[in-house]
Formats: structure tokens, C-alpha cells, sequence
């Protein structure tokens, strides 16, 4: 059972202390935005990465922010803290070179991330600061089995590429663990609040559980997980045709013909958000 592995061996990277208290904040709202400040910056190179990230073109802000403080009152504490964990999510994507292209992954992540958030925005969803990290984790259990057993992802991701089989269905035909639930599994052992676990379970086929007390935004994700990946292929290390879920037209209420002012709308966040899909967080000379 690779869901197992996930908890017990040391090829997946585990939250050192200040990652744990930022994660903590995720789950209590009565977290203040000093708090969060005090906690980001006992880690010095934690703040300049997430200021890079700030000073992207996607938050568009009139002047360069150099301070953490600053960033927290202009673009708000669950942003900061998003940003935070897309650092995190970052690092834990280059914890350990593997067969495949880690830096395509950390592209569909964040790709997905901004337009789970765009497309939150476009339908009036309340917590939408949610979305962009929900976005963000969606598929870290690739990350995990690749982590675990680099030369069998390598060999799906091959699968998925000569046969345009989306990566998920390879693992349905061939009655493997799902990406889905091992990156539940490896999103309840970083200790993420269920939201986010819920989010990563469903992403693929939200009407598995359409009872869940989080399908909305799962759906969402579901949604943004598929433009991203007609967006950029193969960025995600999945191929073919991504299934768009029906359920998501009755959980949202968007209708079908909407789509198309729908893609519009990402089109142009993505054009605003291209230095943080391709450029990482290490390196500010890097576009
Ligand atoms: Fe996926
Ligand atoms: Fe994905």
C-alpha cells in the first residue's frame, strides 16, 4: 500500500516546525495576521521567497514590497500564508531529483491554484483565498508516489503519454492506488485540514461523493484542475483529454455555455501569473 508509505519513509519531506505552525493557522480562524507574521519570520529565506511571490505580476501591486508586514496588510494574511505553503510545496517538489520533470509539476500546481481562485471569483464563492491552496495541493500525491517509487511513476506518466490516457484512468485500468488518495493520505500526514484532503480525494471525479461537505469546492478544483491542464499538457504529467465531471454544472450552477466567457477569464490570469508558474520561488533573476 503506497497510502501507508506515505507516513512512514523518508523519501517525502515532513513540515519542520515553523511549516507546522502555518499549517495550524490554516485550520483556526482565530489566528492573527501578527501571529503569522512572527511565526514566517523566524525563517528568514521562508520571507524572501514569499515576497518574490508577492511581487508578481498577479497580485499587480504599484510598487515593490519589501516587507513581510506589508504584504500581509496590502494582499491580506491567507494570501501571505498561501504563499507560504506554495513555498513549502515548492521545496517538497525539489526534495529529491526523480525521473521526471518537477518543475512542469510545480507549473499545473500553481497553474491550478490561480484559477481554482479565478474561477471562485467568477462564481461568487465565499472562501476563496481556500481555493488557491486547495489548487495547489491537489495532486501532491503524484509527488508522493514519484518520491516513493520514482521508476513505477516514471513508467505511469510513459502509460499515460504513449496511450493519451489521463495518468488517473491509468491507475483505475491497471487497479492501482489513486494519486488522489495517496495524496489524501499524505495531505491528513502534513496535518492539513480536511478541506484540502477532501479536495485532493475528489479532484478527479467529484461525484465519487457528492455528499461531502466540501464537493463545492472540490468541483472548483476539479474545474481548474482541467483548464489547467488544456492550459499547458502534459504539465501535469498527464496526458489525453481531461475529464470534465457533469456534476460540476448542478454543484456550481454553471451552466455549460458559460464556459466559454469562463476560459476568458483564465486566459488572462494566466498571462498575469506566468513568473510565478514558471519561475519558482528560489531565484529572483529567474522568469
Ligand atoms: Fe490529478
Ligand atoms: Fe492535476
Amino acid at each position: 500500500m503506497i497510502k501507508e508509505l506515505v507516513t512512514t519513509v523518508s523519501e517525502i519531506p515532513t513540515p519542520d516546525v515553523i511549516v507546522q505552525q502555518i499549517i495550524a493557522t490554516a485550520s483556526n480562524p482565530n489566528t492573527s495576521a501578527k501571529e503569522l507574521e512572527k511565526v514566517i519570520s523566524m525563517d528568514v529565506g521562508l520571507s524572501t521567497k514569499i515576497l518574490r511571490l508577492v511581487n508578481s505580476a498577479y497580485y499587480g501591486l504599484p510598487r515593490k514590497v519589501t516587507k513581510l508586514s506589508e504584504a500581509i496588510v496590502i494582499i491580506g494574511f491567507k494570501t501571505v500564508r498561501n504563499l507560504a505553503l506554495s513555498v513549502f510545496t515548492y521545496s517538497a517538489l525539489h526534495f529529491k531529483q526523480t525521473f521526471v520533470d518537477h518543475d512542469k509539476l510545480w507549473a499545473h500546481f500553481m497553474l491550478t491554484a490561480v484559477f481554482s481562485e479565478q474561477i471562485g471569483k467568477s462564481i461568487g464563492f465565499m472562501n476563496r483565498e481556500e481555493l488557491f491552496l486547495a489548487g495547489m495541493l491537489h495532486d501532491v500525491g503524484k509527488l508522493a508516489i514519484d518520491l516513493i517509487f520514482p521508476t513505477y511513476f516514471y513508467e505511469l506518466t510513459k502509460v499515460s503519454q504513449n496511450t493519451n490516457m489521463p495518468v488517473y484512468d491509468v491507475e483505475m485500468r491497471i487497479n492501482s492506488e489513486p494519486h488522489t488518495e495517496v495524496g489524501a493520505e499524505l495531505l491528513r500526514f502534513w496535518k492539513f485540514p480536511e478541506e484540502y484532503i477532501q479536495s485532493a480525494l475528489l479532484h478527479e471525479r467529484p461525484s465519487i461523493n457528492p455528499n461531502s461537505p466540501y464537493i463545492e469546492m472540490a468541483c472548483i478544483v476539479h474545474l481548474a484542475n482541467v483548464f489547467a491542464n488544456i492550459f499547458l499538457p502534459g504539465a501535469s504529467l498527464s496526458y489525453g483529454e481531461p475529464y470534465l465531471d457533469p456534476i460540476v454544472f448542478n454543484i456550481l450552477g454553471v451552466k455549460p455555455s458559460r464556459l466559454s466567457y469562463l476560459i476568458k477569464e483564465l486566459d488572462k490570469v494566466y498571462e498575469k501569473s506566468r513568473d510565478m508558474i514558471f519561475g519558482g520561488v528560489e531565484d529572483e533573476t529567474r522568469v
